[in-house]
Parts: C-alpha cells; structure tokens; sequence
C-alpha cells in the first residue's frame, strides 16, 4: 500500500488512475484497474447515448470513475452527463472545453471531480475552481491535450506555486520508476493512459496493441491531423499525440490545408503563387478520413490503432 493524498480521497490502496481513454478504456480496463488498488476510468466517447455510459459504468462496477470531454456536452441536453451522474462514479473527469459548469454540478451530485490541465495557467484555473483532483498533464501525453509544457516541468511549478492538496501527474508515466519520479517530486499520484493500452483488458485492436508494443519512444507526434481530417470538434488547441505514420508524415504541419472544404481555397492560393511543384502536391493531397476500426469507430480520435492502420 502506497498512501497519499489520492488513495485518502478515493478510498484506494495505489495512486494510480486508469486515465479515460475514449473508445479503448472501457468497463474492463476500469475494473482492472480499481480491483489492483488504483481507480480505473471509463472513458466515455463523445456522442456517446446516455444508455451505453450508463452500461459501461454499470459493468465496471464500484470504485470505478468515468471521464468525459466537456467540448462534447450539451449544456441544454444534460441526458448523458445525468446518466454518469447517476452511475454515481468514485471520480468524474471533465476535461477540454468548458468544464467548469460540470464541476459544479458534479459537486453539487455530491461526487468527486477531476480535470486535465496542460499549463499553469490553467492548473491554477482548477485549483481555484475547486477540483478534488488537479491532473497536471505533459505534452508527452498520449492522446489529446496541450503540448506546452512536458509533465516534470509543468509538475514543479504547479507543485511549487499553486495550493491543492490533491495533484496528480499525467504523460509519460509508465512504469513504477515513472510513478515512484512523480511521487518524490510531490504529486499525490499518476494518471496513467498509454501504458495501459497493451492490457489484455483494454479495448485496443490486436493490431494497436502490436503498433504500441513494437513502438519506440521516438515513434510518437503531435498534431491536429485526424481532428482535421474527419471533422471531429475538438476546440483547435488541443492536438493529439499518436504513433507516427505516413498519414501523420504527410499531412502535420498542413493542418489548415487538411479539410476537403479548404481543397479549393488551397488550391486558388497556390495557383495564385504559381508554385507548379506545390501545385502538383496539392492536387494530389486531398486527405480521406482516417480508416476506422471497430475499436477507433468515434469520430478522429487520435489513437495508436487507427494510426497503425495507416501504415
Ligand atoms: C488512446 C487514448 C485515448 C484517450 N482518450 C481520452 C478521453 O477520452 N478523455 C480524456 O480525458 N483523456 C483521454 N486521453 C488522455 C489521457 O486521459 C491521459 O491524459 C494520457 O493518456 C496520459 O498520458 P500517457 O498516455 O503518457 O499515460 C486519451 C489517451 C489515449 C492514449
């Protein structure tokens, strides 16, 4: 047993939250994690029906928490939020976007709320806004979120200067040497998501689960190509890191030429700027949606699996 601020909290023997991983960390991931000591989070998927969440709360049992992303929510529609509620979680995580609003109703549901935070700014944000549980996040972080600040630097000033009894460190843990790093450094704990996706009790394709396994640590790249690409609505600060590619190759950095809408519009300014060899790659360039697969089926969410099916 490992005792902080964390496992005071939760009622849990090991600082270790299973992070939401929409689409990969589901009832069984979670379960697994909260009967290993840790609190394991159902990551809820944007659109998601308010029947699934509930399904997938229920199947993973007490202890679990479930996370969801607050671009995604529907003020006027509470039916999804209402149904987390109502799973009574032991932690919600509202992360990306307008999350303070939810915080206050989580809080005014009597259960505990966590949100991740990419800057100083923003850790202060939460503190300050009352979050039970400061997630500070690293740009080494899979999956979406800020690529300002890796997770030690951003982990000493928040620990440093801002006042919360309960921080926990997100990217680029993944081992024990990563959890015993971030707990001498002050956090009360880990938020813990790649490491986890090779789990047998993950929801990753076999073909992610090698894609991840295989990978090196040099093998990953931030970026809003899948976002762009399909469409998907996440707010434009927030990026993805995911495995590299040739999809991700070809089109990070092109972000704004990346949708069909602006094929035309790109095309009339470099045909404007007579450029005839870009010319030539932007007739050539139009992206498709990223393939999706049966666990990666939501909407651009930049993941190891429908990377790896790109290669
Ligand atoms: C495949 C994948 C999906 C993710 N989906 C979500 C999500 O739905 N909601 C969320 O708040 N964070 C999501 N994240 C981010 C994690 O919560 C967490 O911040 C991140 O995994 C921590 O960094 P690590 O991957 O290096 O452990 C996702 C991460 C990955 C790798």
């Amino acid at each position: 047993m490992l005792r902080t601020s964390l496992t005071d909290l939760l009622g849990r023997t090991v600082p270790v939250i299973g992070a939401p991983m929409a689409g990969v960390a589901g009832a069984e991931l979670a379960a697994a994690i909260t009967a290993g000591g840790g609190v394991g989070m159902v990551g809820i998927e944007p659109g998601a029906s308010p029947q699934s969440a509930s399904e997938h709360l229920a199947a993973a049992g007490p202890g679990c928490g479930a996370g969801l992303l607050a671009w995604s929510l529907d003020h006027d529609d509470r039916a999804l939020f209402d149904a987390v509620v109502a799973s009574r979680p032991a932690l919600v995580s509202v992360s990306y976007g307008d999350w303070v609003p939810w915080l206050e109703r989580l809080h005014a549901e009597g259960l505990l709320a966590a949100t991740a935070t990419g800057t100083l700014v923003a850790a202060r944000e939460a503190a300050d806004a009352g979050v039970d549980v400061l997630v500070v996040r690293g740009g080494e972080g899979g999956g979406h979120g800020r690529n300002e600040v890796a997770t030690l630097p951003l982990l000493q000033e928040v620990l440093d200067t801002v006042d919360h009894p309960c921080v926990v460190a997100a990217g680029g843990v993944a081992t024990g040497r990563g959890l015993a790093a971030v707990l001498a450094a002050g956090a009360a704990g880990a938020w813990v998501g790649t490491a986890f996706l090779a789990s047998p009790e993950a929801s990753t394709t076999d073909a992610a689960r090698d894609a991840v396994l295989a990978a090196a640590s040099t093998d990953t790249v931030y970026s809003r190509v899948y976002d762009v690409a399909s469409a998907a609505g996440w707010p434009s600060e927030f990026g993805g890191r995911s495995l590299r590619n040739r999809f991700t190759d070809r089109w990070t950095d092109h972000e704004r030429h990346g949708t069909r809408r602006h094929q035309g519009h790109r095309r009339r300014l470099l045909r404007r700027r007579d450029h005839s060899h870009l010319r030539g790659a932007s007739h050539r360039s139009t992206p498709g949606p990223p393939p999706r697969s049966r666990h990666h089926n939501r909407p651009g969410y930049p993941s190891p699996g429908t990377a790896h099916a790109l290669v």
